[in-house]
């Protein structure tokens, strides 16, 4: 059953030059209990598609999507303050840079505590020091979630005080506070280094394992997220550009660009002669208000054709959903 289901989601924003559309008729299917692996290059808009689900946009855009449902809930016929309730509750974000999210002046204890469930928060006002301890053994137990152990160091520190890593574990310990139904993880490990990396992303497979939580993780690196992916949907300028779960897109990939990324990967397995290239996709992604007429990947891609000139519609062939006139269908 989908948790987050989202149907022809387009973004566009109004900009000095005019009004441009960012994202582009996206679907996205998320099934409760998953994990579901959104992946582009940057600049494709893995975070403007994170940010409307939140409903965290200004009113320089105009958000339209033919379907937007959490579970039973309608989130398109929500008010502000309603979504705003929804979010941090059953959907919760974690970002890239961990440090830059937490305030620097705040010991780690002040701030789990303004994110706890109210049920806590309301003992404050019964006896403070009873909800000081009810506080710390909340915090303690989130930060054992997260594995980490030496709570007490922890709580009483700053943010400058503790490693990237702990940090981010930190915020993941935030974000599960009210046990969100959706976790967004955008780019969790980007700049971290590869122990830490493999140290948060073992952190969510065992959140969604152990604790049933759903997770969208958005990366632009295929290679670090497609094996703890159950689902993989792929995004290019905007648009997703296939769907379909980890083996289908894994084992028969239809889309050019599934593919360019799945040789990317493969690249990387192989024996190759010292200094010879690389396999990649030529050129680079353009940039919102200079996109392509047709299909967007058109000038990148190995099998474009005349009838690209004209914007491919997204289809659903045995359950992978697919936007591209020529896919690669039947294949093995
Ligand atoms: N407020 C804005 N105004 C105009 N254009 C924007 C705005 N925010 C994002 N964009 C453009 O939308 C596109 C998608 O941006 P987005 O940040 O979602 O990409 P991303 O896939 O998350 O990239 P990254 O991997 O670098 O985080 C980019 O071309 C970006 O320049
Ligand atoms: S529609 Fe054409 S240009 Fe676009 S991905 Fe398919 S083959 Fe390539
Ligand atoms: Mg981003």
């Amino acid at each position: 059953m989908a948790l987050l289901d989202i149907r022809n989601l387009s973004i566009d924003i109004i900009t000095a030059q005019g009004k441009i559309r960012v994202i582009d008729k996206a679907t996205l299917n998320i099934v409760d209990g998953s994990i579901h692996g959104l992946v582009g290059e940057s600049g494709s808009g893995k975070s403007l598609i994170a940010k409307a689900i939140l409903g965290l946009h200004n009113e320089n855009w105009i958000v339209t999507a033919d379907r937007m449902f959490l579970g039973c809930t309608d989130l398109n016929k929500l008010s502000f303050r309603e979504r705003r309730k929804i979010m941090g509750k059953e959907i919760s974000i974690i970002f890239q840079n961990p440090r830059s999210y937490l305030d620097p002046s705040k010991r780690i204890f002040d701030q789990m505590r303004e994110v706890l469930p109210n049920k806590i928060a309301k003992k404050r006002f019964i006896k403070r020091m009873a909800s000081k301890s009810a506080h710390y053994l909340a915090i303690k137990e989130l930060l054992h979630k997260v594995g980490i152990q030496n709570d007490k160091v922890v709580v009483n520190s700053f943010p400058h005080e503790l490693s990237e890593g702990i940090c981010q574990k930190v915020m993941i310990a935030m974000a599960i506070a009210n046990n969100p139904r959706l976790l967004i993880a955008d780019e969790p490990t980007t700049s971290m280094e590869a122990v830490t990396q493999a140290q948060i992303f073992r952190l969510l497979y065992k959140l969604n394992q152990l604790h049933n939580t759903t997770i969208l993780l958005l990366s632009n690196n295929f290679g670090s997220i497609s094996n703890l992916s159950d689902y993989i949907s792929l995004i290019y300028c905007g648009q997703t550009v296939e769907s379909g779960s980890y083996k289908q897109i894994l084992k028969s990939p239809m889309h050019p660009y599934t593919q360019a990324m799945i040789k990317t990967i493969l690249a990387f397995d192989e024996e190759v002669d010292h200094k010879s290239q690389l396999y990649t996709l030529p050129g680079s992604i353009p940039p919102a208000n200079q996109l392509p007429i047709g299909c967007r990947l058109g000038p990148r891609c190995p099998k474009a054709q005349r009838t690209c000139v004209m914007n491919p519609e997204a289809v659903n062939y045995k359950g992978h959903i697919i936007r591209c006139h020529f896919p690669t269908l039947g294949e093995k």
